[in-house]
């Protein structure tokens, strides 16, 4: 790692039921900040709202990053939107060190972000981003998060009822990555992108970013509420990460991710 603090205390496996469990376990171990737990397979890798997440060996990134942050939890989901930062960072810079004759065709397809945790390139799902609050028994003050990552790098057959929306970086790009060399470059990415949360407690120094890779920016979308659906055009994040949609009178609701997923009005995006 060519880093300062993340991904420096690395834990690699070749096979562990998901990388969040595993990073859990070490945490109420005492594990540092920035530990990182990584492995090549996962045999009950955990996606966002109970859904698994497919995890064969030897083909994608499965890490899983702790943080022991001095801010208060209530923005400890704010770190979903920070992580999408690096990984479209350290991606877009890893497939253009590799990219060669593709270049060209890189800058027709740069990673885009789907509020508030999926990074899509050529409009297919690529990765997804699972943050886990854990808040010690007793101690409301000393909590620690778990950002999970996983991320399909080589071409690979998804399971039927993901198949129309997934999609591999290589098969997408042409490009064939190192798997290390991603994660060392995201862990990278993190370490920036982190230092500039911190700054100021809120994405204000990231939200231009997050929204210039924003997929439904300036969309109808559809959002689903559990309190009841609506749509609206998506107009990009606030400070605070949530997702600004302007209803048909023209007025805008902020909307937070916990409970509320996003699609385009004729599908996923
Ligand atoms: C989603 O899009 O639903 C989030 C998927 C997150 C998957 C990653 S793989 C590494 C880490 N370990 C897990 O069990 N889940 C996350």
């Amino acid at each position: 790692m060519q880093t300062k603090w993340a991904g420096k205390n690395l834990h690699y496996y070749e096979c562990i039921e998901s990388t969040n469990t595993t990073l859990a376990g070490l945490a109420m171990q005492g594990a540092c900040h920035g530990t990182l737990v990584v492995a090549d397979r996962q045999t009950a890798g955990r996606g966002r709202r109970g859904r698994s997440w497919e995890s064969p060996a030897g083909k994608n990134v499965y890490f899983s990053l702790l943080l022991r942050p001095a801010f208060t939890p209530d923005k400890a989901s704010m770190l979903t939107l920070v992580m999408a930062c690096a990984v479209t960072r350290g991606i877009e810079q890893v497939l253009g060190e590799n990219a060669g004759m593709a270049a060209d065709f890189l800058e027709l397809s740069k990673p885009q972000i789907k509020w508030p945790n999926d990074i899509l390139l050529n409009q297919k799902k690529i990765c997804g981003i699972l943050t886990e609050l854990h808040i010690s028994p007793g101690n409301a003050d000393e909590y620690s998060v778990i950002v999970g990552v996983g991320i399909n790098v080589k071409a690979q057959e998804f399971p039927e009822d993901i198949a129309g929306k997934a999609g591999s970086i290589e098969e997408l790009t042409g490009v064939s990555l190192s798997r290390k060399r991603l994660t060392q470059s995201i862990m990278s990415a993190f370490e920036t992108c982190y230092e500039l949360f911190e700054a100021d407690g809120d994405l204000s120094l990231l939200m231009d970013e997050y929204n210039g890779r924003l997929i439904n920016k300036d969309s109808q979308v559809k959002v689903l509420d559990p309190k009841g659906e609506f749509t609206g055009v998506a107009r990009g994040i606030n400070a605070a990460g949530e997702l600004l949609v302007e209803l048909p009178d023209g007025s805008v609701t902020a909307v937070y991710a916990g409970e509320v997923s996003v699609r385009g009005t004729c599908g996923y995006v």
